[in-house]
C-alpha cells in the first residue's frame, strides 16, 4: 500500500494521475466535505505535505465488505493515491506480512503511537469476548490496546459504528459498537453497509489539511455525509410528493422510477449522501438502482423489517392514488381538472398532482384527476 518516497508529484504520475485530476480531486473533496471551493489549494497542500499518518485497521465481528469498499478506491485515481499517503501499518487482510511478523507490525504501531485507529466490525462482550479473537488476544483485548495510543477512532461500517448485524436481534454473543467501549478518545462513525469509501477519503482528506476530524451529529457521524436525510436528495422525490408510488415490483411504477416509498424505502428516515456521491466511482446508488433504501446507516437497521414503510413524522402522502395504468370512466375534462384543483388543495400534498393535471392537454390525463 505504501508508495516509493519522493515527492507527491512524482508519487501521482506514478500512478498515472495527473496534476490537474490532482486538483480537480482537491475541489471535490472540498465540495464533498462542504468547504468554501477556495480552500481547494489548502487540500492540496496538505496533501502534498511529506508527512504520513499511520493507520491501524482492525477487523472484528464483520464481513469485511468495508475492507472491500476501501480497496475499491486503489485503482489508480486522485482517491486512491491519497489512502495511499496514509501509511497502513496493519491490515489483517491486505498486509504482506503474516503471523508473528504480522503481529510485531502491529505492535511495533501502537508503541511509536500517533496512528488513526480505523475499526471494521462489532466487538463480542460475552463471555469475557472469546467469540472474536486474533493472535490469542480477543477483540475486547485488541481494541483497548490499539485505542490507547491512537488519536483518533474512526468506525467504519454499521459493525463498527452501531453493533450491526452481530448486535441484531438476538445479539448471541452480546455485540457492542466502538463507541460503546472507547470513551477517553475522539470516535468518528462511517456508518453503511458498507462504509462508502468517498465518505471515508473525505474524512481522511479533512484529517490531513486541518488535523481534526470533521463536525459531527449526535451519533458521531460527519455532517458532511450524514446531515441529511436521503428522501431529501432523492431523485424520486417528485414521485413521492405527486403520489406516484410504485406498488408491485417490476409494475409500471417501477419501470417508470416512481418513488419506492410504498415497497419499504427508509429514505425519509435515513440520513446518509447516498443520492448525491452515490457508489462505484459515482455510477449509482440503491435507489437509483430500483430498490429501496433500507436505513444501512442508521442504527437498528437489520431489526426494521426491510419491505414495510417507515411511519412518516411530517406529512402522510395518501395512499389512493391511482395506478400507474387505469381504466377509468369518461368525464367532463373541465369540470374534472378544476375539482382536482380543490380537492387537491384541501389535500395538500394531492395539489401538486391536481395543478399539474390541470396543465396538461390530453383528455386521457385528465381523467386521472378525477380518482
Ligand atoms: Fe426516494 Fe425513498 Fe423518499 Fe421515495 S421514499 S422519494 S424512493 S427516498
Ligand atoms: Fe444504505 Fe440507503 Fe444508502 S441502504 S447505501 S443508506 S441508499
Amino acid at each position: 500500500m505504501p508508495f516509493k518516497a519522493g515527492s507527491f508529484t512524482e508519487v501521482l504520475t506514478q500512478h498515472g494521475v495527473a496534476r490537474r485530476d490532482f486538483l480537480k480531486f482537491c475541489g471535490v473533496m472540498a465540495g464533498t466535505l462542504a468547504l468554501p471551493h477556495d480552500l481547494q489549494t489548502q487540500i492540496a497542500s496538505a496533501l502534498e505535505a511529506p508527512a504520513r499518518t499511520p493507520v491501524i485497521w482492525l477487523e472484528m465481528q464483520d464481513c469485511a465488505g468495508c475492507s472491500e469498499s476501501f480497496l475499491r478506491a486503489s485503482r489508480p485515481s486522485a482517491a486512491g493515491v491519497i489512502l495511499d499517503v496514509l501509511s497502513v501499518d496493519y491490515h489483517e487482510t491486505i498486509m504482506a506480512p503474516s503471523g508473528h511478523q504480522a503481529e510485531k507490525s502491529l505492535n511495533d504501531a501502537i508503541a511509536a503511537g500517533g496512528y488513526l485507529l480505523v475499526v471494521e466490525g462489532s466487538i463480542p462482550t460475552k463471555d469475557n469476548g472469546v467469540y472474536c479473537c486474533v493472535a490469542g488476544k480477543t477483540a475486547l483485548q485488541s481494541l483497548e490496546e490499539a485505542s490507547a495510543n491512537a488519536i483518533a477512532v474512526v468506525a467504519v461500517g454499521n459493525c463498527a459504528a452501531f453493533g450491526g448485524i452481530p448486535k441484531a436481534n438476538p445479539n448471541p454473543t452480546d455485540a457492542v459498537s466502538v463507541m460503546d467501549l472507547v470513551t477517553d478518545k475522539p470516535v468518528l462513525n462511517l456508518p453503511g453497509c458498507p462504509v462508502n469509501v468517498v465518505n471515508l477519503t473525505a474524512t481522511v482528506v479533512h484529517f490531513l489539511t486541518f488535523g481534526a476530524l470533521p463536525d459531527m451529529d449526535g451519533l458521531h457521524r460527519p455532517l458532511f455525509a450524514y446531515g441529511a436525510r436521503i428522501h431529501d436528495n432523492c431523485e424520486r422525490r417528485g414521485h413521492f410528493n405527486a403520489g406516484e408510488f410504485v406498488k408491485e415490483w417490476g409494475d409500471d411504477g417501477h419501470r417508470h422510477g416512481w418513488c419506492l416509498y410504498q415497497m419499504g424505502c427508509k429514505g425519509p428516515v435515513t440520513y446518509h449522501n447516498c443520492p448525491t456521491v452515490r457508489w462505484n466511482e459515482g455510477v449509482s446508488w440503491p435507489v437509483a438502482a430500483g430498490h429501496p433504501c433500507i436505513g444501512c446507516s442508521e442504527p437498528g437497521f437489520w431489526e426494521r423489517p426491510t419491505y414495510v414503510p417507515v411511519e412518516l413524522h411530517e406529512f402522510t402522502p395518501p395512499a389512493t392514488y391511482p395506478d400507474v395504468v387505469k381504466e377509468m370512466p369518461a368525464i367532463d375534462p373541465t369540470n374534472a381538472a378544476v375539482t382536482g384543483v380543490v380537492a387537491g388543495l384541501v389535500a395538500g400534498a394531492a395539489g401538486a398532482v391536481a395543478i399539474q393535471q390541470l396543465g396538461k392537454k390530453d383528455p386521457e390525463d385528465e381523467e386521472i384527476v378525477e380518482d
